[in-house]
């Protein structure tokens, strides 16, 4: 336990947050473990359930709801994947179903099936692969219901290619440019990990994933404000705020910049053989990530350690810097 937490009540988004550094230091590497275990950090634990319900929900799926209306290509389904999306939301049907009981409820009366969610106050009744019996395409109807974005990749040929998903909390990058392509294609932008050998191994490991099996891996950087949408396609309503950061009142640093983190869930489907992946974001703003000075001390010194190509991938350069004054001048970090 910390000092901050022997005398403070931490609120749950801190105490929940998934925060990812095991050590000073932060390389790209193959960070797959086993799902649906607890994972104790220093306020608190996180990573019971693969799908995560919490205090954001209804205001994230307004924001969804928002950006799909804004831009519908944030879904994108090509046409020989309807079997993985019937596969993934009666999948993900079961799992919100089993760890949240008392919010989301899946009968089945012969070939009708009963779906409820009380947080959104939705009952839907279907006939599975009987696509008029659902308001939408079954990725998008569950995709609406969930905080988590969602990826389908098929497997053909020895390889994965992201044929479908539902993506609206991108950190800087494009579903719709990015449909139709392998997973080693996905990562082509992403510097080092082809060199060292990281997404090759990836790659070997998700496609001996067996029906069933569950893995998760976290990934990070910096955003300003509490912004899920950084797609590509939006670059121009948040890129220049990383500026305007760093030109701006260190006073506003600490509330503003985020530590972004995305717990990523990769799940094979058991009908369609397809592989899931689920991407589920959580930002936490560093004034709070400074009430556990553990977490403070070591955000700092992977950030001030972290080499210049991968800040730079991640489009932390300019916002760095401002966040280890901030950590130093009001984190209580001692460099
Ligand atoms: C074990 C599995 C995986 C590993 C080790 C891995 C590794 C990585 C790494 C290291 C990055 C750079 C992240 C950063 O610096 O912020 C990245 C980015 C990315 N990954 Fe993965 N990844 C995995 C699975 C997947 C899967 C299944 C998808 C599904 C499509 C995916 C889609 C992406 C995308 C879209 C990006 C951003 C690429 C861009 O800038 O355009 N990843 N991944």
């Amino acid at each position: 336990m910390t000092a901050a937490t022997e005398s403070t009540v931490l609120p749950e988004r801190i105490t929940r947050f998934p925060f990812p550094f095991p050590r000073d230091v932060y390389r790209y590497s193959t960070n797959v473990e086993p799902a649906g275990t607890r994972t104790e950090t220093a306020a608190g634990g996180w990573g019971e359930h693969p799908v995560d319900i919490d205090g954001f929900y209804v205001d994230e799926l307004a924001d969804r709801a928002r950006v799909l209306a804004a831009d519908p290509d944030r879904f994108q389904a090509l046409p020989h994947m309807d079997i993985a999306q019937w596969d993934a939301m009666v999948t993900l049907m079961r799992m919100l179903a089993e760890a949240y009981p008392r919010t989301f409820a899946l009968d089945r009366d012969g070939d009708v099936w009963r779906w409820s969610n009380v947080a959104l106050d939705l009952e839907q009744a279907f006939a599975y692969g009987q696509a008029a019996t659902l308001p939408e395409p079954p990725l998008l109807y569950i995709g609406r219901q969930i905080q988590e974005d969602v990826v389908l990749l098929d497997q053909r040929d020895g390889a994965l290619w992201g044929d479908a998903g539902l993506v609206t909390s991108a950190a800087d990058w494009s579903l719709r440019f990015d449909v139709g392509m392998s997973f080693l294609q996905i990562h082509g932008p992403v510097p080092r990990i082809h060199t060292e050998g990281v997404i090759g191994r990836a790659q070997s490991f998700l496609l001996g994933l067996q029906a069933g099996q569950r893995y998760r891996r976290t990934n990070w950087t910096l955003t300003v404000d509490r912004r899920l949408d950084t797609a590509t396609e939006t670059y121009p309503e948040w890129g220049r705020d990383r500026r305007l950061l760093a030109e701006g009142p260190l006073d506003d640093v600490g509330h503003r910049l985020h530590l972004r983190v995305e717990v990523q869930h990769l799940i094979r489907l058991g009908a369609s053989g397809a592989l899931m992946f689920l991407i589920r974001t959580y930002l936490l703003p560093f004034d709070e990530i400074a009430l556990v000075p553990e977490w403070a001390d070591r955000l700092y010194r992977v950030l001030e350690e972290l080499p210049e190509d991968m800040a730079d991938y991640k489009g932390i350069t300019r916002t760095r810097e401002p966040g280890l004054k901030w950590l130093r001048e009001y984190g209580g970090v001692c460099p």
